[in-house]
């Protein structure tokens, strides 16, 4: 899990702050006497220690959240579809569990007859799942990376799911969006994908450009079908935020519901 406290980036910051505020405070307790020196430096230090095991303990509290909702999606995503092999591992790049537990369930209530998905990965694979155990649904996927591509094709053959979903690559091209021209889908490739009921946003990466799935609603809108719904995963990162922030303004949705799990997951109805 991405969470496990280790050091990072904000405590490096963190150490150099302190350390800096028990010089600083050294220094000037030295004008007093040295005697006033030492107490400040050992104050400081104090200080300085307790807020950091504070922070590893609030850390260690989330991380234990964050476990035991792992725990719990990945339960019920065990008991509700009809595993044939292992999934590949619901981490790292990979969609949450909380996205892919929410994704079954989307498939399940709602039937979608069309499914768009922007970045392919193991939550292909659990919405082909979830589209056999419904008996309907047409899935398309698209991968701007040939390789990512290819292998979630070949994680549907080994769950003998490849006939239930298409996954296409397709390069990002330059794509003007009110946001600046930015490197996006060629969604050319999506000639009969009209009329989406359910629309994923898990791509393209954040490091392609800033604010990289922004795009998205600007240039899928007129395929969506009345009543769409459309999932945004990430949805804590500053980008996305950013991109739910310029979305909400052009689409009429009906309500949202946002999971709070450790990435975050943005679900919006569309009227
Ligand atoms: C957030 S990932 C999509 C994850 C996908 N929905 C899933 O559930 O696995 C967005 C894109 O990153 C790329 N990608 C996936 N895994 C990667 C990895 N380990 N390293 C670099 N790029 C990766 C793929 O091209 C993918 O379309």
């Amino acid at each position: 899990m991405s969470s496990f406290p280790n050091l990072r980036h904000e405590d490096t910051r963190r150490l150099v702050l302190s350390s800096s505020a028990i010089l600083l405070l050294a220094t000037g307790a030295s004008f007093i006497s040295p005697l006033a020196a030492v107490f400040a430096t050992i104050m400081g230090v104090f200080v300085a220690g307790s807020l950091f095991v504070m922070h590893y303990h609030r850390d260690m509290a989330k991380y234990n959240i964050n476990l035991a909702e792992h725990f719990q999606d990945l339960q019920f995503l065990q008991s509700q579809l009809d595993l044939r092999k292992p999934l590949p591992y619901l981490s790292g790049w990979s969609a949450s569990p909380a996205l892919a537990s929410r994704l079954y369930s989307l498939i399940e209530e709602n039937k979608p007859a069309t499914i768009l998905e922007l970045g392919s990965g193991v939550s292909t694979v659990v919405m082909a799942y979830a589209i056999q155990k419904v008996g309907t649904g047409k899935l398309v996927s698209i991968d701007h990376d040939e390789e990512y591509a290819e292998k979630t094709r070949a994680e549907l053959k080994r769950h003998r799911l490849d006939h239930l979903v298409e996954v296409i690559h397709t390069p990002l091209v330059m794509t003007t969006t009110k946001g600046g021209p930015k490197p996006w889908y060629d969604i050319s490739v999506l000639k009969s994908t009209t009329d989406i009921n359910l629309l994923i946003i898990d791509g393209p990466p954040r490091h392609t450009c800033q604010d990289a799935r922004l795009p998205a609603f600007e240039q899928l809108s007129k395929r969506l079908a009345p009543g769409c719904i459309v999932v945004i995963d990430d949805s804590l990162r500053s980008d996305e935020k950013r991109s739910l922030d310029a979305w909400t303004i052009d689409c009429n949705n009906d309500r949202s519901e946002d999971i709070p799990s450790e990435k975050g997951v943005s679900v919006r109805y569309l009227n």
